[in-house]
């Protein structure tokens, strides 16, 4: 499980010198942790029950008592009152020295941690952007918010305390052990005995916890789900009286948080007062053994005390061990999400190496292809759009217009066939190159929360520009009309503008870039005929000497353009100017009777 958290080394860069001190520290604070409390044998044996001498026990390894029993002989010697002021002089300086050590540990531990999980949210982010068309498509976006926020979180639990809530106690346990055995073996082998008793429920519980861990985010991400779509389709809802209806939905999700939540609550608060009372038990039986033995002499009461000292400060770690492990197998089902998000590759990606410097003679589909997931949208799919041309693009709703436009974009590889621009195919140009030459108005006009400039200027300065472009006819009469003009915040999805108003500052957006190429997605097709007339100007003022794809519902909007190709069933039917198309007497001439009989 935690070599799996360490795969993370291979996505961003592990700061391992923070991670080496933090351990560093932690070892020195675990040995001045265990120091610190050896001052408890003189004080209770010389200083606090008088008469007393120290007595080494009777079972302390050989070599250790060589060494200790000429300090011991020094301090039998010396008179309590200032063995006493020694002794707190000794406390203090390594008191101080354990809380710094300890500080340090955690200090260095902190930064690891927090440096590896912001790096980890810039990765997913990054990485998010890069993904391809097709990605989305198949996630909501509910559950892509939810993935970063929950799921980053969740990994911070784990990271942040894997070695200040783990690992430190896992070494001040075994320091506590050292203490224990040296003093003697066989009390401790019968106080260990207990532990594995007290240990295997707790690690059983973690699996569980695991389980619904899992669980409880699949609830959140739906719940995440269903408020996106209760936010964003609100007046749907309403109209559709729908409320009761989602709200069963929500209710639904929620009480399966709750359900699991409690469940898990369950399991985590039953370990630290199990812990607690098993240790409780076995210490009793000790007591006695270790009271039998200073009785016949075998030590002094300072090391008893020392012994249950150490083995009841033993409890605190294990218990945080426990519950941090349970956290930690809980927190470890977000991994394989994460990692799944990064792993994704996106399905198109950089090929070539030229950098297309804009359009000089043609762009070309030769014999394209596409499908969504096994659905055949496009097949066969060739035209030539000659530079400064404007191309008409006419078909039934679904037949492939947006797609097509998204291939030229590069959301999305063609299947078969290519796309050639100057006769080259478009994968051999790097794909921000191409996207730097190409405007495009999408059918749903996307707005960002911020200002109605940095909607258009998308943080691209360019004062000049910008005073151009909101000159022009449409435009310039929206940004009057707002309260602050061009510094007007607009909503996330644009709630206070208008569909046409939303759409002339994508256009503006589009016409702002400056492009050879320019893409119009049915731009114009929501709107009332005075909106339309609106922004019919604008786009036939922007048209001029760029290369330009107009996807239309409204025929009329295509007369002047130089060509019109018509989809039907995912191929080309018929291509020519509009009064070409209206002589032949077929498909577009019977959609033109649809609209203007
Ligand atoms: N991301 C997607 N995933 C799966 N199918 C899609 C996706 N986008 C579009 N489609 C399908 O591809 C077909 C063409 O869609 P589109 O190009 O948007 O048509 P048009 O713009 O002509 O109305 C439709 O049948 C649509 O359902
Ligand atoms: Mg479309």
């Amino acid at each position: 499980m935690i070599k799996e958290f360490f795969r993370i080394k291979n996505y961003v860069k592990v700061r391992w010198h923070l991670l080496v001190a933090g351990i560093f520290f932690t070892i020195l604070s675990v040995f001045a942790n265990g120091v610190s409390l050896s001052a408890i044998v003189p004080l209770m044996d010389k200083v606090l029950v008088k008469k007393e001498k120290i007595i080494l026990p009777e079972n302390l390894p050989q070599i250790i008592k060589i060494k200790i029993e000429p300090l011991i002989f020094k301090i039998n010697q010396l008179p309590s009152l200032l063995l006493l002021k020694y002794l707190l002089i000794f406390l203090i300086t390594i008191l101080f020295l354990k809380g710094l050590f300890f500080y340090l540990q955690n200090y260095f531990y902190r930064c690891f941690s927090t440096r590896l999980l912001t790096d980890v949210r810039e990765l997913l982010y990054t990485k998010i952007m890069s993904l391809s068309d097709d990605f989305f498509a198949k996630k909501q976006t509910g559950e892509l918010t939810t993935r970063i926020i929950y799921d980053v979180n969740l990994l911070n639990v784990v990271f942040e305390s894997f070695f200040p809530k783990f690992v430190f106690p896992i070494l001040l346990t075994f320091s506590y052990f050292v203490i224990i055995f040296t003093i003697d073996w066989k009390m401790s082998l019968l106080s260990i005995f207990m532990f594995p008793v007290i240990l295997y429920p707790v690690f059983r519980m973690g699996n569980k916890l695991r389980k619904l861990g899992k669980k409880i985010q699949i609830a959140y991400g739906e719940i995440g789900n269903v408020i996106n779509e209760s936010v964003y389709g609100q007046q749907i809802i309403k109209v559709y009286n729908r409320e009761e209806y989602m709200k069963e939905k929500f209710k639904k999700e929620n009480e399966n948080i709750f359900k699991n939540i409690i469940s898990m609550v369950k399991r985590l608060l039953i370990i630290s007062p199990f812990t607690e009372f098993a240790g409780a038990v076995a210490s009793s039986g000790l007591i006695y053994y270790g009271a039998v033995k200073i009785i016949n002499g075998g030590m002094s009461t300072g090391f008893l005390f020392l012994f249950f000292v150490a083995l009841l400060s033993m409890i605190s770690p294990l218990k945080g061990i426990g519950e941090t492990y349970g956290l930690i197998k809980q927190a470890s089902s977000a991994l394989p999400r994460v990692f799944s998000v990064l792993d994704t590759e996106s399905s198109v990606v950089e090929e070539g190496q030229d950098v297309f410097m804009g359009l000089k003679r043609n762009i070309e589909f030769r014999d394209v292809f596409f499908s969504f997931e096994g659905k055949q949208v496009l097949k066969g799919i060739s035209f030539i759009v000659e530079k400064s041309e404007k191309i008409g693009i006419v078909g039934p709703t679904g037949v492939g217009k947006t797609t097509l436009v998204g291939l030229l974009l590069r959301f999305y590889n063609p299947e078969k066939g290519e796309i050639l621009i100057d006769g080259k195919n478009i994968k051999e140009y790097k794909i921000n190159s191409l996207r730097q030459h190409i405007g495009f108005v999408s059918q749903q006009p996307v707005l960002f929360h911020s200002t109605v400039k940095e909607n258009i200027t998308l943080g691209f300065e360019n004062e000049e520009r910008f005073k151009e472009v909101i000159k022009m006819d449409g435009i310039a009469q929206l940004i009057n009309s707002l309260p602050e003009g061009e510094n007007t915040i607009v909503g996330e999805r644009g709630i206070t503008l208008s569909g046409g108003q939303k759409q002339l500052i994508s256009i503006a957006r589009a016409i702002y870039k400056d492009p050879d190429i320019l893409i119009f997605d049915e731009a114009t097709s929501s709107l009332d005929t005075e909106s339309e007339k609106m922004i019919q100007k604008a786009i036939d003022q922007t048209l001029e000497n760029r290369t330009s794809f107009i996807i239309a519902h409204r025929l009329s909007t295509l007369k002047k353009v130089n060509k019109i190709i018509v989809l039907k069933d995912g191929t080309i039917v018929e291509e020519g100017t509009h009064q070409q198309l209206l002589d032949k007497q077929g498909v577009y001439y019977t959609l033109w009777q649809l609209q203007f009989a």
